[in-house]
């Protein structure tokens, strides 16, 4: 078989660039060198580069979390060169990007969320009327954001003001929502046309974290993930069924992961990833793992479907 020229992405201008490097360094191990020729760019400094380089290369691997590469601005740099890429496009990736457009979309597609108000940098006075309708602890979150920053857990109402400024430092629309007490549960799916759910992970942040921040995602040991969670057959179906219908509210492509917590007044889904972590330890990877899938097996099955999505004769007449 003719080796395939892959340009692997990764690094980036987000504020996830150091863990987009390092799951670029992982997944580059892992990847199957007699299958892969593989180039490596930083979009931070190798756009360039790897314009010129567009007509040599087979398919892409981006390995960006956050604004400028999971949502959907590389994907659209990659469409109009012609090379295709694994996971969700151009819509799909901006769409899961924005926690606010996500809500929207699955509240239509009847799938439960956290009951949440939206706060635009501008709004005053909104303390009372919103503690009063979400209740406390409540979550503020920035409504484009990936990897729990510019998150606050509200407690108590004088913490309200600091946490707001601290949200708008990144975005200028906020989510405020309701605090969810509960297992947290994540669903990777993986497929195009025949969608497929993964086992579902659970996830069990050490007691010192307030919930699953920044700390808890990058530390290593500072988080549990038990897969195939410990729950019920229903509830994991449950959990499934909703990954599965996330994906499809939001027009994704290819894989997601969709990351839910499971209360007692039922599940509520709190946001999908469509660029989910990457190293061989990371959520998706170990549940592919659990479904009998190496990450290296990860790897090919996700560009073999991206150049199946988004090869550049696909849509064409
Ligand atoms: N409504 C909520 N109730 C309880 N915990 C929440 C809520 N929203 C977020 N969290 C906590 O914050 C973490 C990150 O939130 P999430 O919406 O997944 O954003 P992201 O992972 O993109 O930063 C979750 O994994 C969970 O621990
Ligand atoms: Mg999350």
């Amino acid at each position: 078989m003719k080796k395939l020229t892959l340009a692997l992405i990764s690094g980036g201008i987000s504020s996830e660039r150091e863990v987009s490097l390092s799951s670029g360094d992982q997944v580059f191990e892992a990847l199957d060198k007699e299958r892969y020729d593989i180039r490596r760019y930083d979009p931070k400094s190798d756009l360039p580069r790897l314009v010129q380089d567009a007509p040599g290369i087979d398919a892409a691997l981006i390995i960006l979390h956050g604004p400028y590469g999971e949502d959907g601005t590389i994907q659209g740099m990659l469409d109009l060169l012609g090379i295709p890429y694994q996971g969700s496009g151009v819509l799909g990736s901006a769409v899961a990007m924005n926690k606010l457009v996500s809500k929207q979309l699955y509240e239509k597609a009847g799938i439960p969320v956290p009951a949440y108000i939206v706060l635009q940098r501008h709004d005053t006075d909104v303390a009372g009327t919103t503690v009063e309708r979400l209740g406390l602890p409540l979550v503020v979150k920035p409504a484009s954001g990936g990897s729990s920053i510019g998150m606050s857990i509200v407690r108590e109402i004088d913490r309200l003001a600091a946490a707001l400024e601290k949200g708008f430092e990144y975005d200028d629309t906020l989510i405020l929502e309701e605090f969810i007490e509960g297992t947290e549960l994540t669903v990777g799916v993986i497929g195009n046309r025949d969608l497929e759910a993964l086992p579902v992970i659970e996830i069990v942040p050490d007691e010192r974290y307030e919930f699953f921040d920044y700390e808890a995602k990058y530390t290593a040991g500072a988080t549990r993930e038990i897969c195939p969670a410990p729950i019920p057959d229903s509830l994991a179906q449950q959990a499934q069924s909703y990954a599965l219908m996330a994906h499809r509210a939001l027009f994704l492509e290819g894989y997601s992961r969709t990351d839910m917590i499971a209360a007692e007044k039922g599940l509520f889904v709190l946001e999908t990833n469509t660029i989910p972590g990457m190293t061989a330890t990371s959520l998706f990877p170990q549940s592919a793992a659990a479904a009998g899938m190496s990450f290296r097996q990860v790897l090919d099955r996700l560009i073999e479907l991206g150049m199946e999505a988004h090869s550049p004769e696909h849509g064409k007449a």
